[in-house]
């Protein structure tokens, strides 16, 4: 299959196997920076996290206030070697033959590895040292660690570009606490998730509550700003003055055309808490890390391919460890709007699955992105699919034309 422009995407790349396993090896085990999980609950030394990319287990660890991170897999019979989610270790034990690992990696333990009484054991041509986990390179960004298979990848902030790096640090002016989690599974491939969240001519359509509350038309003023390399960029939006205010009244968030008003109003509610009157922004780092700020919610949406028609979503909700009690309530509340049933986001879902069913069998067809023109550069417009565009443009540069 074959991506000649960036405004017709095949629908055979959502459902081409030999597509998806390309993009396990060349895309998310090559250069780009993956979402790990929080600086904050590795605090302790040698506390330990797992998470996942592209559904290869992974385990962080702080070693002595280095934070390391490894594939989570014994290089004897490829057991998982830490298996809850957070905990404490002086050693990796695997508990399949009880390997041992130093938290650099290194193989220090084989059990029975000269035999018992001179029978069985390992070759005399095994040498512990030259095994160890595989290593990815980590970085810490704002409370955030990211990690990378690639060790030649160029550092965070280069590779983000300074505009999608300021969002991030907009979002992140402390290091994030986790304030709870939940998770998502979409009968969709992981592409049409990701688009959807490139996808700023949507938000405003499809998800009814938005518009019929003012949480984001796009008539409000904002932007989309799309970094060089494509595939990463940040929606914007500012909130009107009216529905800013928490002395809310209920006449005022009525929509234009119906008479709606929420009887509990705090959902709405937007605390300035970055003093710039932004109260949306959907900010994506290529190609599996979406940070989203919807008034006072802010998370961390990890995406997590799950074969080549079905992707987790694990919402990871954060704020600030000195959230005055008002905002920590807002955040709390605005959960609602986000998640696997947010009055918002539920639509999301929704529609990838409705595109994945018309992806298989397409006969060649493709789906076009051409609203805003052909070009993915920034622009004060969201009527555009420029965004849609940088990310296959970066996708090509990674994968190919011929991707299949
Ligand atoms: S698989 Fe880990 S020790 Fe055998
Ligand atoms: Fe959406």
């Amino acid at each position: 299959m074959r991506i000649q422009s960036t405004a017709e995407i095949p629908y055979e790349a959502y459902v081409s196997q030999a597509i998806y396993d390309r993009e396990m090896e060349a895309l998310f085990q090559g250069p780009v920076w993956h979402f790990l999980g929080f600086e904050s609950a590795l605090l302790g030394d040698q506390n330990y996290l797992t998470t996942e990319i592209a559904g290869l287990p992974i385990v962080v660890v702080n070693d002595h206030g280095v934070i390391r991170a490894f594939v989570n897999r014994c290089v004897h019979r490829g057991s998982l070697l830490c298996i809850a989610k957070t905990g404490q270790i002086s050693e990796f034990s695997c508990v399949y033959h009880g390997w041992t690992y130093d938290l650099e990696g290194r193989l220090t333990g084989v059990a029975f590895e000269r035999g018992i009484q001179g029978q069985g054991g390992m070759p005399p041509d095994f040498n512990k040292s030259d095994h160890q986990l595989r290593s990815l390179k980590v970085e810490n960004y704002c409370g955030i660690l990211f990690g990378s298979f690639d060790h030649e990848i160029s550092d965070f902030e280069t590779y983000a570009g300074p505009d999608i790096a300021a969002g991030i640090r907009r979002v992140l002016p402390y290091p994030p606490i986790l304030l709870g989690r939940t998770s998502q599974l979409i009968h969709s491939n992981w592409k049409i998730y990701v688009e959807n969240n490139h996808d700023s001519y949507h938000a405003s359509i499809l998800h009814s509550f938005f518009t019929t509350f003012k949480l984001n038309r796009l008539t409000q003023s904002g932007g989309i700003v799309i970094n060089d390399a494509g595939g990463s960029h940040i929606s914007f939006s500012k909130r009107k003055q009216e529905v800013d205010d928490t002395t809310y009244n209920a006449e005022q968030l009525r929509s234009n055309k119906e008479d709606f008003g929420l009887k509990d109003p705090r959902a709405l509610r937007f605390i300035d808490e970055f003093n710039d009157q932004i109260s949306l922004q959907i900010l994506t780092l290529f190609p599996l890390t979406v940070f989203h700020q919807i008034s006072n919610s802010l998370c961390v949406r990890q995406v997590i391919p799950r074969g080549v028609d079905k992707v987790e979503v694990v919402w990871w909700y954060y704020g600030f460890e000195n959230d005055s009690a008002e905002i920590r309530d807002a955040r709390l509340m605005q959960i609602n709007l986000v998640g696997p049933a947010g009055y918002v986001s539920m639509e999301d879902g929704a529609v990838g699955e409705f595109v994945q069913r018309n992806s298989s069998y397409a006969e060649g067809a493709a789906g076009m992105i051409k609203m805003g023109g052909y070009d993915h550069v920034s622009s004060p417009s969201r009527v555009t699919e420029a965004a849609i565009r940088g990310f296959w443009k970066q996708y090509r540069d990674h994968l190919g034309e011929d991707i299949a």
